[in-house]
């Protein structure tokens, strides 16, 4: 077989056969293909793009590269995947929640990418906590408490791990057949019997439109039903940050807020319902998706219960223990700055993108794949779209553990990314679409 006749044959628009493409994939992975003709393939893949069958086959490709979890009833086991945003924190809860409920839930989650935050990097601002289990124990824990929150190891989909790295680095992350394969094969490893995707459009989002979102959410879901999973999608907004803070400790304290009832840093309970509907409206799918026959509202109800009832709290707190975190060691940031209105008037909009954006100024995240991010600073959002604010009225909350020289560049984008309205807004609603 010669690579560049299948580089040749997908650049020219052609299906590739499965063989064809475990021949490129595998060979990448082993090191016998060089990285320039898998990036050439990339490409031509990002241009040609991919049919339903060709994507199935490299998911299942990318899976058989690595191990699987399994799990004796599959049925009870799930997970939830976020395309990313800012502020996006339900993960968090979500995990111990669906425990509480009786589920399983081995998440496996990714660091922040481009202006978005990630599961891992907020687990790992609790002092101590580890995300680097390994697969046994990793099980070992869903088998005992119902869930664990890791990174993606080694031996899951590591084609993927690879070919991610250099989609990365080659401009072509941005192709929904490579998405849907990468998301896919991870969740699928798993071994989950049920997904339910937050596929997220706006200005925070990946995906600006509603349209982008409703197409990444069928390509996902046809893959996922193609290896037998049970999948719902929502579709939500992203067009501002969800909940209160954004960054990586706070938004930690603002998900054992929403799991205690306390307040968060000053903000009260109402500044996070946002994040809190949305979470029992992910959790009361993830409990459809699974085997336990159950009615929405009855869903809902046990979801409200184990939520209010400190239930998912508890779960929450076991599991930290399990993986070395300590929540009594966390020492919550100070504010050292705000940013208030300019104007009076209606929040008429943010632009999202650039919030995650100055949340990574100030060390949220990272700008080089080697930076340390600082898990202190963060940011607290007071008003969302559509509330009235006077001029000079709090609008943020910076955070930090120790001073941020970057404050300056990081306030000036947050006040750029606002934009205020004389006539009143009408708000979109959170959740757009569910299917
Ligand atoms: N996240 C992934 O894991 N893979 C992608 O391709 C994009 C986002």
């Amino acid at each position: 077989v010669i690579p560049a006749e299948i580089i040749k044959k997908k650049r020219n628009r052609f299906e590739l056969s499965s063989e064809e493409l475990a021949f490129m994939v595998n060979g990448y992975t082993s090191g016998q293909l060089p990285d320039y003709q898998m990036s050439a393939l990339l490409m031509a893949t990002f241009f040609s793009g991919m049919s339903e069958v060709e994507t199935s086959a490299l998911t299942q490709i990318m899976l058989d590269s690595g191990q699987r979890v399994q799990f004796e009833d599959s049925g009870k086991v799930v997970d939830k995947h976020s395309t990313g945003g800012v502020g996006d924190k339900t993960s968090l809860i979500l995990a111990p929640l669906l425990a509480a409920c009786g589920l399983k839930v081995p998440m496996m989650s990714g660091r922040g990418l481009g202006h978005t935050g990630g599961t891992v990097d907020k687990l790992e601002s609790i002092p101590g906590f580890r995300t680097d289990l390994s697969l046994a124990d990793f099980k070992k824990q869903v088998d005992e408490i119902g869930c664990a929150m890791v990174s993606q190891t080694g031996e899951i989909c590591p084609a993927d791990k690879k070919i991610y790295g250099l989609r990365d680095v080659t401009a072509t992350v941005e192709s929904l057949p490579l998405i849907c394969a990468s998301i896919m094969s991870k969740k699928i490893a798993e071994g989950i019997g049920g997904l339910v995707l937050d596929v997220k459009y706006g200005s925070g989002a990946f995906m600006k439109t509603e349209d982008n979102a409703k197409s990444l959410a069928a390509g996902l879901t046809r893959v996922g039903e193609d290896h037998g999973l049970k999948v719902k999608f929502l579709i939500t907004n992203m067009d501002q940050p969800l909940g209160a803070f954004v960054g990586n400790l706070v938004e930690v304290a603002e998900c054992l807020a929403i799991m205690t009832g306390d307040d968060c840093l000053g903000a009260e309970e109402q500044s996070f319902n946002d994040c809190k509907e949305l979470t029992i409206e992910l959790a009361t799918q993830m409990i459809q998706v699974s085997d336990l026959a159950m009615e929405e509202t009855e869903a809902r109800k046990k979801v409200i219960a184990a939520l209010d009832s400190g239930q998912a709290f508890e779960t929450f707190a076991k599991m930290c223990h399990l993986q070395g975190g300590n929540l009594g060691a966390i020492q919550l940031p100070t504010a050292f700055s705000t940013v208030v209105a300019e104007s009076s008037g209606y929040i008429e909009s943010y632009n999202t993108e650039q919030i995650g954006i100055a949340a990574i100024e100030l060390g949220a995240g990272r700008k080089t794949l080697n930076d340390k991010i600082n898990p202190l600073t963060g940011l607290r959002v007071h008003k969302k779209v559509g509330d009235l604010v006077e001029a000079g009225e709090p609008l943020f909350t910076l955070f930090a553990g120790k001073e941020v020289p970057e404050a300056t560049q990081a306030k000036a984008l947050i006040n750029q990314s606002v934009a205020y309205s004389e006539a009143p807004i009408a708000t979109t609603p959170l959740v757009l679409f569910r299917e």
